[in-house]
């Protein structure tokens, strides 16, 4: 079983930010809380979508802040974003054909690789660019 942590280290310095990265990281939990086996796969169906969801709102609200600053790798970072939604979307599509372990193995990989590297690189680039502005 996963347990994917936020961690001080993934802060950005920006509170409404680091409120939905973490977010985000009780949302990917909770795809690999555990329940009844009969009900498994409907579970990791519905968090699955969750978390595509709500990234897509994270992602356009981060692209907003990222305007309202003026932040100069906007487009760099806005085709990243649209990279990781269609990543998800691939593995939402492949999700009938597939079993549960792997969709697990999937998925996990998907917020370790997707989700936690991009915060941990990407997003904080928006907050270092800021701070050397400051
Ligand atoms: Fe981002």
């Amino acid at each position: 079983m996963k347990d994917f942590k936020w961690k001080v280290e993934y802060s950005t310095g920006n509170e409404a930010i680091d409120t939905q990265h973490k977010k985000l990281f009780t949302t990917a939990n909770s795809t690999f809380s555990v329940v009844e086996p009969s009900k498994k796969l409907d579970k990791i169906k519905k968090t699955i979508l969750l978390l595509s969801q709500y990234t897509g709102t994270h992602f356009s609200d981060e692209e907003q802040y990222m305007t309202s600053i003026k932040y100069p790798k906007l487009e760099e970072h806005r085709k990243i974003h649209t990279h990781i939604v269609s990543q998800l979307s691939l593995l939402i599509k492949k999700i009938p054909t597939m079993k549960i372990g792997e969709i697990e193995r999937e998925l996990a990989y998907f917020v370790q690789q997707w989700i936690i590297n991009h915060i941990k690189e990407e997003d904080k680039k928006i907050f270092a660019w800021l701070n050397s502005k400051a």
